[in-house]
């Protein structure tokens, strides 16, 4: 029997909420699959641990993590502890020293998803974000001077290796060729004339190894509103740290919400563990009410089924959300419904039940 490790953070806010229906949903694929089955350790880490332990995990946690096949997260942040100590010590820690380098997240509107967007359809929103997660304008360095006087200056620097460049370039080209899709570069070298004009320099260089793989390359402040105007035009899209993360909001909010957008940090080497995630954050405003939607973070199991090469069970998974979603009989309040977390989570289980691989 193959046997998978999961390290489980639930963190903050929602995060406990959602990832309970993540842990639920995996237990059942592995019971109805019989072949392979997941060893599930939880860690308490997150704000409340600061709170009381003045750090965000133990001086010996990312040693711990190292041990495991996988790590499921749900959110982090909370009020009362500052964002840049929480997601710094705790999350980003993670992604940096495990090497997640690629951060992949679907935006895909599924079947039954709502759309903001006029005469859009499902396959007309049916895109991939490679998004760099190790370095760029996320590299976390710079400097605060002359602190509190009144000439202060802060420096933060974009971070852009060729090694990192070339890496998750290379990842998007290779994902675009597999996959027979187009691949976009979104980047800004008109005003970023150092970091982005060496990106757009690596994406046509690397290109030369890839002819059969059809490319553009959009300046964000346009990608941006080419995402709302015409979103078929992405099919693979590899970005740097911040584009990604701002268009991924953007790409959730074209296709269902955040409530239904996921994401994987993957380590493709797999030297280290890769960590699976709904895109969200800890949502203070509804937390503890049962009201988050728990369907992204299903759909990040989702990819760590894909990611241990369980892809029919993945899609199975998409599958079940799909239904679910088509039906809308058993929806959270931001999908329209009035069910709560753990109702919708019960959906799903008996939707795979149905279906059973
Ligand atoms: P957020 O994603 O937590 O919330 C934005 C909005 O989306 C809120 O109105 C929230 O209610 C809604 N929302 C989010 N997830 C939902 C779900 N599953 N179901 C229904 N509604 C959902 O972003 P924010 O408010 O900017 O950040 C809150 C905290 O989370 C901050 O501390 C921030 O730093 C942190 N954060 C953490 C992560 C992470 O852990 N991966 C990601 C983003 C933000
Ligand atoms: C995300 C989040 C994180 C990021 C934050 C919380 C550091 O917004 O995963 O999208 O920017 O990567
Ligand atoms: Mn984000």
């Amino acid at each position: 029997m193959q046997r998978y490790k999961i390290a489980v953070i639930a963190g903050d806010g929602i995060g406990p909420e959602v990832i309970a229906e993540g842990v639920k949903v995996l237990k059942k694929v592995a019971e109805l699959d019989g072949g392979f089955e997941f060893e599930f350790t939880e860690f308490p880490w997150g704000c409340e641990y600061y709170l009381e332990n003045g750090e965000m995990m133990p001086k010996n946690g990312i040693e711990i993590l190292s041990k495991v096949d996988a790590i499921f997260l749900g959110a982090v942040g909370a009020p009362g502890v500052p964002d840049h100590i929480s997601l710094w010590d705790l999350l980003l820690t993670i992604r940096k020293s495990f090497d997640q380098y690629v951060n992949l997240r679907p935006v895909k509107l599924l079947k039954g998803a709502p759309c903001p967007l006029k005469n859009v359809s499902e396959s007309d929103v049916d895109m991939v974000f490679i998004r760099e997660n190790s370095e760029g304008e996320y590299a976390g360095s710079g400097s605060w001077l002359f602190k509190n006087k009144p000439n202060e200056v802060v420096i933060q620097d974009g971070v852009f290796s060729r090694m990192g460049c070339e890496r998750i370039i290379r990842y998007a080209y290779e994902l675009a060729k597999k996959e027979h899709k187009t691949l976009t570069s979104i980047s800004k070298a008109n005003a970023l004339n150092y970091s982005m004009v060496f990106w757009d320099q690596i994406f046509e260089e690397i290109g030369k190894e890839y002819p059969e793989v059809k490319t553009y390359s959009y300046l964000v402040d346009a990608a941006s509103m080419f995402m709302i105007k015409d979103p078929k035009r992405f099919q693979v899209v590899v970005t740097s740290n911040l584009f990604g993360d701002i268009l991924t909001d953007l790409g959730a909010a074209i296709a269902g919400g955040m409530g239904l957008a996921a994401g994987a940090n993957i380590n493709p080497e797999r030297k280290f563990p890769s960590m699976f995630e709904p895109i969200h954050g800890s949502a203070p405003d509804i937390a503890g009410q049962g009201k988050a939607n728990p369907l992204a973070t299903v759909w990040s199991a989702s990819q760590l089924l894909d990611f241990f090469g369980y892809t029919d069970w993945g899609k199975v998974l998409i599958d079940c959300i799909e239904e679910v979603l088509c039906e809308g009989k058993v929806l959270t309040a931001d999908l329209g419904g009035i069910n709560s977390t753990c109702e919708v989570g019960d959906e799903i289980i008996r939707k795979i039940e149905n279906k059973r691989c």
